[in-house]
C-alpha cells in the first residue's frame, strides 16, 4: 500500500551580522572569532579571494592581521571583469581549495566588488556542501547590493547571466566604508543606478528619493562620512527587508528588487559584458519606466521623475545607439532570465508613484518592441 512520508525540517533562523563603518576592515580578524563562534585554540584556514590591485590595497594588511589572529591565510587573485564570473574560474578555484586541503572548518573571504563576490560565493555553497563565507565589499554596488542577501552565481557563456548559482548566505559581511575612497568615479557612478533602484521601490513615499536629490554633491564627490554611511545603510536596510520576507524569491517580494534587472540583464549579456552591471541597470530602469507609462502604470511626471533622477547623478537614462542592438536579440535575451516563468517574462516596474513598484506579466512582444524603439538614440 502507497505511504505518504512529510518530512519536516526546522530550519534555523539565517542571521548574520553586516559591519558598516569606516576602518571596519581593521576589525575583521576579531569579528570572524567572534561572528563565527570560532575556537580560539584552533587554527583556522583562510582562503582570501580577491583582485591583485585590491589586495595590494588592502588585501595585504588583511592578511597579516589574519596571520596575527591566528589564522593560516591563502590568497588567490582573479582578473578584473564580468568574464571571469564563469564556471571555468570556478572550477580552478576549487581544484586550489582541494590542493590547500581546506575542509569545511575553513572559511572564504570574498574581497572586492560584486563579481568576486558571486563568484567566491558560489565556489563556497558547492565546496564540500558548503563552507562558511565572509563577504567584503569593496565596491558600492557589492556593499548596497551584491555582498547582501545570498544570491552566489556565475555565468555560463555569454547568454547565461548568473544562471548557476545557489541561494548561500554569508556568515558576515564587512563594509569598509574607507575603501570606497579608491573606487574609480565610474564605478561609483555605477552602484548609484542600484541606489537609485532602492528610492523607486522603497515603500516610504519617496523619502530616500527626495534624500538622494538634496544630497546630491556630497554623493558626488564622497565628501561626508555620514552622508556615505547612511546611504550604504539605507539600501542594505532596504534590501534586508525584502531578502527576510521571500529568501528564494518563492513569492512576488524580493523579486521588487530586480527592478531594471531583466531590460539589464539583456543589455549587458548582449553588448558581451562591454556594458557593466551597474550601467545596464541604470538604463533598464529608465525601460522599466517606459514600460510602466506605456501600461498606464504612473503618468508622465513620474516618468519624469525618473529620468530626473538618473541625469541628476550621470547616470544613463536610454540605451545609446552606439551599442547597434538588434531589438529581436535583446528580447531573446529574455527567454534565458531566471524570473521568466511558464507565463511568459516577469517586470518589475514603477506603479502609481516613487516609492512603489509592481509585477507585470505577459507583456506583449509589439510593446517590447516599442519600449526598445522609443529608448535607443
Ligand atoms: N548577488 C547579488 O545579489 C548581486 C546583486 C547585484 C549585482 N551582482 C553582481 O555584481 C557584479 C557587479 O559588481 P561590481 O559593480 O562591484 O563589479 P566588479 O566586481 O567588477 O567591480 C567593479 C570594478 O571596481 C574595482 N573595484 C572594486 N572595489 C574597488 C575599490 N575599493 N577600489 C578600487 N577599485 C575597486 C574592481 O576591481 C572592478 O574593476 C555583477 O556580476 C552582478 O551580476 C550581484
Amino acid at each position: 500500500m502507497a505511504k505518504n512520508i512529510e518530512v519536516l525540517i526546522n530550519k534555523a533562523p539565517i542571521r548574520y551580522s553586516i559591519e558598516i563603518e569606516n576602518g571596519a576592515l581593521d576589525k575583521l580578524p576579531g569579528l570572524l572569532t567572534k561572528k563565527l563562534h570560532l575556537k580560539k585554540d584552533e587554527t583556522v584556514k583562510i582562503f582570501l579571494i580577491t583582485h591583485l590591485h585590491l589586495y595590494t590595497l588592502y588585501g595585504q594588511k588583511l592578511q597579516k592581521a589574519l596571520i596575527e589572529e591566528g589564522f593560516q591565510v591563502s590568497v588567490e587573485y582573479i582578473a578584473v571583469g564580468e568574464s571571469v564570473k564563469n564556471w571555468l574560474n570556478a572550477e580552478k578555484l576549487l581544484n586550489k581549495m582541494i590542493d590547500l586541503k581546506l575542509s569545511r572548518s575553513g572559511i572564504i573571504i570574498a574581497l572586492g566588488g560584486g563579481v568576486i563576490g558571486d563568484l567566491a560565493g558560489f565556489i563556497s555553497s558547492i565546496y564540500q556542501r558548503g563552507l562558511k563565507f565572509v563577504q567584503v565589499p569593496t565596491s558600492l554596488l557589492s556593499m548596497v547590493d551584491a555582498s547582501v542577501g545570498g544570491k552566489v552565481a556565475v555565468n555560463l557563456g555569454v547568454a547565461g547571466k548568473n544562471l548557476i548559482g545557489s541561494f548561500y548566505q554569508p556568515s558576515l559581511v564587512v563594509a569598509d566604508l574607507d575603501t570606497l575612497k579608491s573606487l574609480p568615479d565610474s564605478e561609483w557612478r555605477f552602484g548609484l543606478s542600484e541606489v537609485i533602484k532602492y528610492s523607486l521601490l522603497k515603500e516610504d513615499g519617496g523619502i530616500f528619493y527626495r534624500w538622494l536629490e538634496e544630497h546630491k554633491v556630497a554623493i558626488l564627490k564622497r565628501s561626508d562620512n555620514s552622508v556615505i554611511e547612511y546611504l550604504v545603510a539605507e539600501c542594505i536596510k532596504t534590501k534586508v527587508h525584502f531578502v527576510s520576507k521571500d529568501e528564494m524569491e518563492t513569492t512576488d517580494i524580493r523579486i521588487m528588487l530586480n527592478l531594471g534587472h531583466t531590460f539589464g540583464h539583456s543589455l549587458e549579456a548582449a553588448s558581451r559584458y562591454r556594458i557593466s552591471h551597474g550601467e545596464a541597470v541604470s538604463m533598464g530602469i529608465s525601460l522599466a519606466g517606459r514600460l510602466a507609462l506605456k501600461l498606464n502604470k504612473i503618468n508622465g511626471a513620474t516618468f519624469e521623475q525618473i529620468i530626473n533622477i538618473l541625469n541628476l547623478f550621470n547616470l544613463p537614462n536610454h540605451i545609446d545607439k552606439k551599442y547597434d542592438f538588434n531589438t529581436s536579440q535583446l528580447i531573446r535575451h529574455f527567454e534565458y532570465d531566471k524570473k521568466n516563468e511558464g507565463t511568459g517574462v516577469k517586470f518589475i516596474i514603477p506603479s502609481k508613484f516613487i516609492g512603489h513598484c509592481e509585477v507585470v506579466k505577459g507583456v506583449s512582444e509589439k510593446i517590447l518592441e516599442e519600449v526598445f524603439a522609443e529608448s535607443i538614440y
